[in-house]
């Protein structure tokens, strides 16, 4: 049955199954850019109350979210599946990440560390204390629906603000269980609002709300146009907004490297998630001397891979939504003539005319691409510069480890990557020389664990990183606090003590 929700200004939604397109999941009212603002409105009276709450309490909160998340982690799971088409397996994971979150920030409620710290004068002592920034606009992609958001809600309330969230729209029976969720672990009436609207009525919404200073922080997730149109708004605000975008991310391959880890490894981080994620491979780079040898297997486990409905056990299940999938279309246009395809039985989507091989379930009314490798991507290729967000894989040799490090960080993004080798000066040399926010050394691009810096440079963010204790910079802000007790004036800098020092002292010759 689908879940309907409230009459809205902006229309009409229906979020569909993307394994069966026919099959709608929910069916919503979008609000307008007024509903938007409202609901900053709403988020800006709600802060000083929320912020007065104990930090321990609203961490307390957060507790309570990742039970009740864990209580429901099957249905959850269930519901990203049927509406984005991730495997069952990896939904089940998704949900597991929120749940990680809120574990970690359960305790930060007891923590949100301040520091005493010494002053240069007697009778007055220094602190830092952390503040909640105030009222936070959160809009994320529906690649991950419910984890990714869980990444500003749960600091961003933990820290004592007040959150706006704004879910894609092709992800709403999501976003609407986990607000649900999130609203049932106490948070009072204000603290947490979720608002259903388009790209062009959030993005109206967000402007409006920061010229009426409803609005303290954003954080956002999704394109690299969108992120740039998002900062350059926030820009004229004085204000810095968490950005996670696009990735194009890399792998090396080195000559030490073991080729059945390495292959395994590309497999899940250039198919898992279809390719959607924004950890997902982009191009693997092999070492000449492995070239040959790491296509051919690698060429061989995507042709074997599991594809289809994505209850099953599957590796990759449908793209997300119609949108995505026009899109991928047209990055097909981007394979030239010199290039190699091979990883399945034909290319593009995946129909009766031009079936996958072993194909689990009906692809017939899905929207199921065939896995794609592209061998002989070169450094000035579209295809090698852009992000493909979908199946495609790209794959490239390189001579020298300096050549390999200098094509991975080429396309100019820089949020994750990957090296395989045995030999830690690579490893070494690799971290030292990668753009990426994010290095995995004999793992895959994608995975990264809940309590690490996630975030990018360059066309992946402008620096800003989430999950662990670094989100809290994202959230808070630093209030340095003064105290003298000494009953007069005490200058900085001027009325300060001096030790003498003989500084001409130097040892007797010998
Ligand atoms: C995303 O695609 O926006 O590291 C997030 C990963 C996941 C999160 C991906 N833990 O692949």
């Amino acid at each position: 049955m689908p879940i309907t929700s409230q009459p809205g200004a902006g229309g009409r939604y229906q979020s569909r199954n993307p394994a069966r397109t026919s099959e709608i999941v929910a069916e919503v009212d979008l609000g307008d850019a007024g509903t938007f603002v409202a609901a900053c409105r709403a988020a800006r009276a709600a802060q000083p109350g929320w912020a007065d709450v104990p930090a321990p309490i609203r961490g307390r909160a957060i507790g309570h979210a990742g039970r009740i998340v864990e209580a429901n982690a099957e249905a959850l799971a269930r519901l990203v599946t049927a509406e984005v088409g991730k495997p069952y397996a990896e939904a089940l994971g998704e949900v597991r990440e929120i749940i990680d979150t809120c574990d970690f920030f359960l305790g930060e409620g007891r923590r949100l560390y301040g520091e005493t710290v010494p002053s240069e004068m007697p009778d007055k002592q220094l602190f830092t204390f952390r503040n909640p920034v105030g009222v936070v606009a959160v809009v994320t992609a529906g690649n991950f629906p419910v984890a990714v958001p869980s990444w500003y809600l749960v600091p961003a309330l933990v820290a004592g603000n007040t959150v706006v969230w704004k879910p894609a729209e092709y992800a709403a029976a999501s976003a609407l269980a986990l607000y649900e969720m999130f609203v049932r672990a106490g948070l009072p009436d204000g603290v947490l609002q979720l608002v259903l609207a388009d790209g062009g009525a959030t993005f109206k919404g967000l402007s409006d709300a920061l010229d009426a200073g409803l609005v303290d922080k954003v954080g956002f997730t999704g394109s690299t146009a969108v992120g740039t149109a998002i900062g350059e708004l926030c820009g004229r605000h004085l204000q810095s907004p968490c950005l996670e975008l696009g990735g194009k991310n890399p792998m090396l391959v080195t000559p030490s490297a073991e080729l059945d880890l390495a292959v395994e490894g590309a497999l899940f981080a250039g198919f898992g998630t279809a390719g959607q994620r924004c950890t997902s491979l982009g191009t693997v780079l092999v070492h000449e001397s492995r070239y040959e040898e790491f296509l051919a297997r690698f060429s061989a486990a995507v042709s074997a891979a599991r594809v289809g409905d994505p209850t099953q056990d599957v590796l990759m299940g449908p793209l997300l939504d119609q949108k995505f999938a026009e899109r991928f279309e047209e990055y097909l246009g981007w394979i030239a003539p010199y290039h190699t395809v091979s990883g399945s039985t034909s290319i593009g989507r995946i129909s009766e005319a031009q079936p996958r091989k072993d194909f689990v379930g009906d692809a017939s009314d899905g929207l199921y691409y065939h896995p794609m490798i592209v061998a002989g991507v070169r450094p000035d290729d579209t295809l090698f510069l852009n992000e493909t967000f979908g199946p495609l894989v790209g794959v490239s040799p390189y001579s020298t480890l300096d050549e390999g490090i200098a094509l991975a960080n080429a396309p100019g993004y820089g949020l994750s990557s990957s090296i395989y080798t045995t030999d830690p000066a690579d490893v070494f040399a690799f971290r030292r020389g990668i753009s990426a926010g994010m290095v995995s050394v004999n793992n895959s691009t994608s995975g990264a664990e809940a309590h690490l810096p996630f975030g990018g440079n360059g066309k992946s963010g402008n620096g800003s990183r989430q999950s662990g204790r670094w989100v809290l910079d994202q959230f808070t802000r630093w209030q340095a606090v003064n105290w003298d007790y000494s009953g007069r004036l005490q200058k900085a800098q001027m009325d300060v003590a001096e030790l003498t020092a003989d500084l001409t002292y130097r040892l007797p010759p010998r």
